[in-house]
């Protein structure tokens, strides 16, 4: 589908039993991000299905020989039947880990960070699967808060309006009726954390940077805690911030 309307209604809600793992559908399971989320969940227990474009790549890149993962080939851009048919019937969980490669085609963002994660969320509803984590960006609002001239938003917009496509993206899960958690980084780090998480409600931060080991854990700790739930949160991490719990961390963000 091309990220329109809602078309029906979640079909079955699923328990939620936070003692038991479960399985996690990973969408950009083979991203710098996704990669980190795949190995956070199979160090916890959690069975993963990691979605990806390209199952060669993700046979070098994910952990080999592990009975908890499985690969399955997920294209975001492909329509929320054929997603449906990768996440089937045994996940319980969606985290969105995709993002746009950077290249020729300025309507990849849109693509990909808009109508992409729309199929996923309608293949949710398809399935019954009712919980969502979504990885976006601070400044997806930086219009409206006044950051319209932030050179981190102009820049991404200029590139194919990436952070309008990720709002849209947002705008579209939080009127799904699903469970969700969006997780707004900041810029995104390759190297392990130096500081402490900091997590502020929607439309606060914009600026500051997080590893992406960090990025996983927030997501996939937003799993077990059920403080997470309908919030948007933004993170950064900063080394005077104070060390906190997670249940503490969500739970001072306000729900939707
Ligand atoms: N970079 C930053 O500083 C920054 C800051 C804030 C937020 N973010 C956001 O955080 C998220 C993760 O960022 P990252 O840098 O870790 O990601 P990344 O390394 O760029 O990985 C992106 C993932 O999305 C996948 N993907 C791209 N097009 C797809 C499609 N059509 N169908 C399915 N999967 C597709 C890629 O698959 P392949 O591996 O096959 O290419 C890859 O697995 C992104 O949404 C990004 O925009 C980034």
């Amino acid at each position: 589908m091309g990220g329109g309307e809602i078309t029906e209604e979640v079909s079955e809600r699923k328990e939620t039993n936070l003692n038991a793992k479960k399985k996690i559908f990973v969408a950009g399971g083979t991203g710098d991000t996704g990669k980190r989320v795949v190995e956070q969940l199979l160090s916890k227990g959690f069975s993963v299905k990691a979605g990806v474009r390209h199952l060669e790549k993700a046979r070098t890149l994910l952990p080999n020989h592990n009975p908890s993962l499985q690969i399955v080939q997920a294209d975001v851009t492909e329509g929320s039947a054929k997603l449906a048919e990768a996440i089937g019937d045994d996940s319980d969980a969606v985290i969105c880990a995709t993002g746009f490669r950077p290249g020729w085609d300025l309507t990849a963002p849109w693509k990909v960070d808009n109508f992409g994660t729309v199929n996923l969320v309608e293949a949710c509803r398809k399935l019954g699967v009712n919980r969502f984590i979504h990885i976006s960006s601070i400044l997806v609002n930086g219009a409206a808060m006044g950051q319209l001239f932030n050179p981190a938003y102009i820049f991404l917009n200029v590139l194919g309006l990436t952070l309008v496509a990720k709002l849209h993206a947002e705008r579209h899960i939080r009127k799904s009726g699903i469970n969700y958690t969006i997780i707004r980084p900041g810029g995104l780090r390759n190297d392990p954390p130096t500081g402490n998480v900091v997590m502020e409600p929607e439309d606060t931060l914009y600026e500051g940077s997080i590893s992406r080991d960090q990025v996983a854990e927030v997501a996939v700790e937003a799993l077990d805690h059920p403080e997470s739930s309908f919030k948007v949160v933004e993170i950064v991490s900063r080394t005077d911030a104070p060390n906190r719990s997670y249940k503490d961390l969500f739970g001072s963000i306000k729900q939707n």
